[in-house]
């Protein structure tokens, strides 16, 4: 049975969720699923917006067929050629004969590298500002190359004031029966998996996504469809406009301080539970420890794209880093985080190398303020470096509350 909901007057929700997918592009858990938004205008033409991922491609066949009541398709409008939306594009073109695809360039290129039917007879080339009427409604196209990859369009759709973002705006989460960000309590049940599917999917194109918003900013946007989560509407769109904006520049959302530390033997950690407590007495609240052991890498990197400060702690390792510290540092300097303030400690036994292998990589990464003296304990934390952890723990709470 199809799953449709009619969002605006003839324009339709045709997309589904996955509870069952353990990971987003088989990296990232998803404990509660994840939404593939599709949508269909229903005019003199009809138009698709992007299609779904296989997984629910059974459903989206009844859901187009349903919406367009016997009509015939004009067009299959292509945001975004990853294949979490692309999956469907020639079950659409075989059922749907007459259909045009439009895209760019680029879009027609990825269709080619990814499907062996030819469809070029289909193709329906848009550039930037070009416009599409389909009656009453009028669709225009904008580039935002590598607002996750770089044939990625937004549509914006004038007589309702739509902006059809691909990926943008999206989140992690499957939907449940609310479509609307604003039928959710979004903060308490939302936010965190929005701030993780942005940070870790599209957080290194930051300045894409920048530009991208320049592009839109005379535009009168009543409503965001994002192609993952939920739609954005009234007030709820310069919610999330500040949050992109914060997540994009690179600007933390909170002054306040996440610790990651490794630890095989527990002594590591203690330092890190110790350097706490010591940040509690000076008034440092809604502190983050993460055991980069046991927390997949996605949850720290979003916490920290929300703080100001971090602290990395790790045990030298074969005279390098633990292995996940090692791999926690390189994925936060691939997704360009800059703009923090990290402290460091680390800890040895016989020869010392993880501070010096974490300062390497932390110096890769911009705007990076070193607060507090790197501090390196040898296996144990002893009374006599109490001072020490007190001096780190004045720095840090100093630049966290001033
Ligand atoms: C496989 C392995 C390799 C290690 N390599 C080094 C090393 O190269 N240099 C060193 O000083 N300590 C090395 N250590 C010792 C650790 O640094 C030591 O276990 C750590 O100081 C204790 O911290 P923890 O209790 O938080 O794990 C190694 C330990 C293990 C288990
Ligand atoms: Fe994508
Ligand atoms: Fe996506």
């Amino acid at each position: 049975m199809h799953n449709i909901y009619e969002i605006l007057p003839d324009i339709y929700w045709i997309g589904g969720s996955d509870r069952r997918l353990e990971r987003f592009e088989n990296m990232f858990p998803l404990p509660n699923g994840v939404a593939y938004n599709s949508y269909i205008i229903i005019d003199e033409k009809t138009a698709i917006l992007d299609t779904v991922d296989s997984s629910i491609s059974a459903l989206y066949q009844s859901n187009i067929e349903h919406a367009l009541g016997g009509r015939k398709l004009d067009f299959l409008v292509i945001n975004h050629m990853e294949p979490d939306h692309c999956a469907n594009i020639e079950e659409i073109v075989r059922r749907h004969p007459e259909v045009k695809i439009v895209g760019n360039q680029k879009t027609f290129q990825f269709i080619k590298q990814y499907y062996s039917l030819d469809m070029s007879s289909h193709y329906y080339e848009v550039k930037e500002g070009d416009e599409l009427s389909l009656g009453k409604h009028k669709l225009r196209f904008y580039t935002a190359p590598m607002v996750h990859w770089p044939e990625v369009m937004f549509v914006y759709e004038l007589t309702e004031g739509i902006l059809f973002a691909a990926d943008a705006f999206g989140s992690f989460g499957a939907l449940a029966g609310n479509i609307f960000a604003d039928e959710v309590d979004y903060d308490s049940s939302f936010l965190d998996e929005a701030r993780r599917y942005y940070t870790n999917i599209v957080g290194r194109y930051g300045a894409q996504v920048q530009a991208a918003f320049k592009k839109l900013a005379g535009l009168k946007i009543n409503m965001i469809c994002s192609l993952h989560g939920h739609i954005w509407r009234g007030d709820n769109i310069s919610y999330i406009m500040d949050k992109y904006d914060h997540w994009s520049r690179y600007e933390p959302e909170k002054k306040g301080v996440v610790m990651a530390y490794a630890s095989m033997y527990g002594n590591t950690e203690n330092v890190v539970n110790c350097l706490a407590l010591k940040l509690a007495q000076r008034g440092v609240k809604d502190m983050r420890i993460y055991d980069v052991s046991k927390t997949h890498p996605s949850y720290i990197i979003a916490d920290v794209f929300k703080y100001s400060n971090v602290v990395f702690a790790s045990p030298t390792y074969n005279m390098h880093l633990y292995f996940p510290m090692d791999s926690l540092l390189r994925e936060l300097a691939v997704l360009g985080i800059r703009n923090r303030k990290v402290s460091l400690i680390g800890n040895h036994t016989w020869a010392s190398a993880a501070i010096k292998s974490m300062t390497e990589i932390v110096k890769t990464m911009k705007d990076i303020e070193i607060v507090g003296n790197p501090l390196d304990i040898t296996s144990s934390l002893k009374p006599e470096q109490e001072a020490e952890l007190d001096a780190l723990a004045d720095a840090i709470s100093r630049s966290i509350l001033n």
